[in-house]
């Protein structure tokens, strides 16, 4: 078994909200926490943001010191987690050259994670048949082989993310698997850790839509004031049938609900509200009918508070000095090109590609024609 190596990252295009959260960064805490691994990784991946954000550079680089920040609040301390950004590490891009050879177009039209995205961009052309249209970038339409190169180059083994990532992986494990075939045994599969449960996989807008989505303004961010959630919290999108008090409350689609199955805990109650032991009791009596939108909202907003108040805390103490928050950067990513660059002399051997520090190959080629 290898040693464990764990390793994630975001895309830098806006600052980072509780879906975020409850989706991948309170698992990386924890693991930051738990210790027993040989190397932590978490980066920013902008190169990846450019691969639908090329014409946009500026989104990007503004929220580098955001994510940076969103990182440091939420407790990723960079003296147990090498933090860098993706695109000052190289050797990504000459691995993921050698990587293309392993795959087929065909395979990437497969991975589901990116025929939705290039729906969503409007990449493809018209029609339900025609994802793959003339429109679509190839640095976008490859970015699932870049992502496997991200995380092979550091041979991690546990990748945290959320479910939506799952294709990445899944194609990421084929690649390392093609590549050991050939060349022998270099890399290590990674495997996924999601989310602990349903709700915290895939957490709503305050809408009640499917996705929190900045364009969509339904998102509560980490770094926003107790004020603005407040607002955010009170117009939450519940239950359209839940009309009157007496009328039985619906938890499917409810987004204070789901929320609530991310966030709350039995200790919430005894809290601020101890009128039930916990979240089961609450929504036996919603769903009986007789309990109002606002007090569960102004529960949620509590419970909320009382996880996000020391992060925001935190951030505020880390935005005094953006300055350092940089240089931690730039040390988090020399550090992770030592290892980026112990693996690809590891790959370029591996792939016979090492001519000059190969003693061997001089001495062989010598020969044959000293014959
Ligand atoms: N695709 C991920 C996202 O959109 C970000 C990412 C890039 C990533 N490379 C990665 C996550 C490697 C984990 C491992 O959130």
């Amino acid at each position: 078994m290898a040693e464990k190596v764990i390793l994630t990252g975001d895309r830098p295009t806006g600052r980072l909200h509780i879906g975020h959260y409850v989706g991948s960064l309170r698992r990386r805490v924890q693991l930051q926490n738990e210790g027993g691994y040989k190397d932590m990784f978490v980066f920013i991946a902008d190169a990846q943001a450019l691969t639908d954000n090329f014409d946009n550079p500026e989104k990007v680089r503004q929220n580098i010191i955001e994510v940076a920040l969103d990182y440091l609040a939420c407790g990723l301390d960079p003296s147990k987690v090498t933090i860098f950004v993706q695109s000052a590490i190289p050797e990504l891009a000459e691995l993921s050259f050698y990587f293309m050879n392993l795959v087929t177009v065909a395979r990437l039209q497969r991975n589901p994670t990116v025929k939705t995205e290039i729906k969503m961009r409007g990449f493809g052309a018209e029609g339900e048949d025609a994802v793959f249209g003339s429109g679509l970038p190839v640095g976008f339409f490859t970015y699932p082989i870049s992502q496997a190169a991200d995380i092979t180059l550091f041979k991690a083994t546990t990748v945290p993310v959320g479910a939506d990532q799952k294709p990445m992986l899944e194609q990421t494990v084929e690649i390392v698997r093609k590549f050991n075939s050939i060349y022998g045994d270099t890399l290590v599969e990674p495997e996924i850790v999601l989310p602990e449960n349903a709700a915290s996989q895939r957490l709503p807008g305050t809408d009640g839509k499917a996705k929190m989505s900045k364009s969509l303004g339904n998102c509560i961010y980490l770094g926003e004031s107790a004020e603005e959630m407040h607002k955010k919290v009170m117009s939450m999108y519940t239950d359209p049938l839940h009309v009157n008090l007496s009328d039985p409350g619906h938890l499917e689609g409810n987004a204070v609900f789901t929320y609530l199955d991310a966030f709350c805990k039995d200790g919430h109650f005894a809290e601020f509200w101890p009128d039930y032991a916990n979240l089961d009791e609450l929504k036996d009596h919603y769903t009986r009918g007789g309990l109002g939108d606002v007090k569960c909202k102004k529960f949620l907003e509590k419970v909320l508070n009382s996880e996000l108040e020391p992060i925001r805390a935190r951030r505020k103490e880390f935005e005094k000095d953006i300055p350092s928050v940089f240089a931690m950067l730039q040390e988090g990513t020399a550090k992770a090109r030592e290892t980026a660059a112990r693996t690809m002399d590891e790959v370029r051997s591996a792939m016979r590609i090492n001519y000059f520090s190969d003693k061997a190959l001089i001495e062989e080629q010598a020969r044959k024609y000293s014959l």
